[in-house]
């Protein structure tokens, strides 16, 4: 197949998208495909029949994901110099060429469902959950609300603040809490906050990256990923960062993160997260594949934090490891989504 892999883009998460990205492509490669890795934001120039950049062949330089996000300042800067959007020269003719784009970004207008609804206007095939989902999931306070319903998910007492609104409500949530910019990834802008000075300053730097804010009640407990691949829940994985917490360092440097898949949890306590990762699938309309974040209290409560409609694929993120434990190596699960989205 002629396949384009998306990624780049312009969020905070870019370098981690452009790690996916190289490696997705690499294994499509391996698997026979004719894959071109295409920066969604910056585009390729292209001389000639767009579909020659499909003969691109060899092994990409691996991307390496820095300790610190891109500067915050820069991407915003970016952004706005961009003009016309975020979309790079030539992007849509490529995509439009391929059998499918592989949706290799993470982080806003690719994974919140903009650039979904785009494809779908312009019938350009794409891999993973279509625009709604993707929305839904990307806000983490409409995501929770969402899944309040069900009697199989539980959520940590939570309050979404607007900026300019007053604390009172995010006080109310209790010490320790979490603050998170609603629609952010990979730990960007996250900070756990102890007290009311340490609440002021988490919601600060949340709200330099967003208008919204999500202010959670922190669950003491062990932390699992659960992916899911089709009908498939795959084995949940469990992430032990060595000092700190699973922030943006301890996701992407190697070392950083003890992650055990299969994790070592009784066999009900892992039926029951698979079938809550399942649920959440279900209530938030998640297709083809995704990763839920829960958290398993001593007495064995298992609360959902959140789904990921475009989990990363980087060399130390939690789906390909789940993957593996089930038997499924990189190259399959790149195929299976490909075959999962196309039909
Ligand atoms: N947002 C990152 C890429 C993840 O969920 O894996
Ligand atoms: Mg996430």
């Amino acid at each position: 197949m002629d396949i384009v892999v998306l990624a780049g883009g312009l969020s905070t998460e870019r370098e981690v998208s452009l790690s996916s990205g190289t490696m997705v492509t690499n294994a499509l490669r391996r698997a026979g495909h004719r894959a071109v890795l295409v920066d969604s934001f910056l585009g390729l120039e292209v001389s000639g029949d767009i579909r020659d950049v499909f003969q691109a062949e060899g092994e990409l330089h691996a991307v390496h994901v820095d300790e610190k996000a891109p500067d915050l300042e820069q991407v915003k800067a970016a952004r706005g110099e961009s003009g016309f959007g975020t979309i790079g020269k030539n992007v849509i003719e490529i995509c439009r060429a391929a059998d499918i784009v592989y949706m290799g970004l993470h982080g806003e207008d690719g994974e919140n469902g903009r650039m979904q609804a785009f494809f779908d206007v312009l019938g350009i095939k794409y891999t993973g959950t279509g625009y709604l989902g993707s929305a839904l999931a990307m806000h983490k306070g409409i995501s929770k609300r969402m899944i309040e319903d069900s009697s199989l998910l539980k959520a940590a007492k939570s309050v979404v603040l607007h900026r300019g609104e007053a604390i009172d409500d995010a006080e109310a949530v209790g010490f320790p809490c979490i603050v998170k910019p609603c629609c952010g990834g990979s730990s960007i802008g996250i900070e756990k906050a102890s007290d009311q000075d340490g609440l002021q300053r988490a919601l600060e730097e949340a709200f330099c990256y967003e208008d919204e804010v999500m202010v959670e009640q922190f669950i003491t407990g062990r932390e699992f990923s659960v992916g899911i691949l089709g009908d498939r829940a795959l084995p949940p994985i469990e992430i032990i960062p060595r000092g700190g917490f699973y922030d943006y360092a301890h996701k992407y440097q190697a070392g950083w993160t003890e992650e055990v898949c299969p994790a070592a949890i009784d066999a009900e306590t892992e039926k029951r997260m698979q079938e809550m990762a399942r649920e959440a699938c279900r209530l938030l309309k998640l297709e083809v594949y995704a990763r839920g974040e829960f958290i398993l209290t001593e007495s064995g409560d298992i609360y959902f934090l959140e789904m990921n409609t475009l989990p990363g694929m980087t060399p130390t993120s939690l789906l390909p490891q789940e993957a593996a434990a089930a038997g499924i190596s990189y190259e399959q699960l790149c195929e299976r989504i490909i075959e999962l989205s196309l039909k």
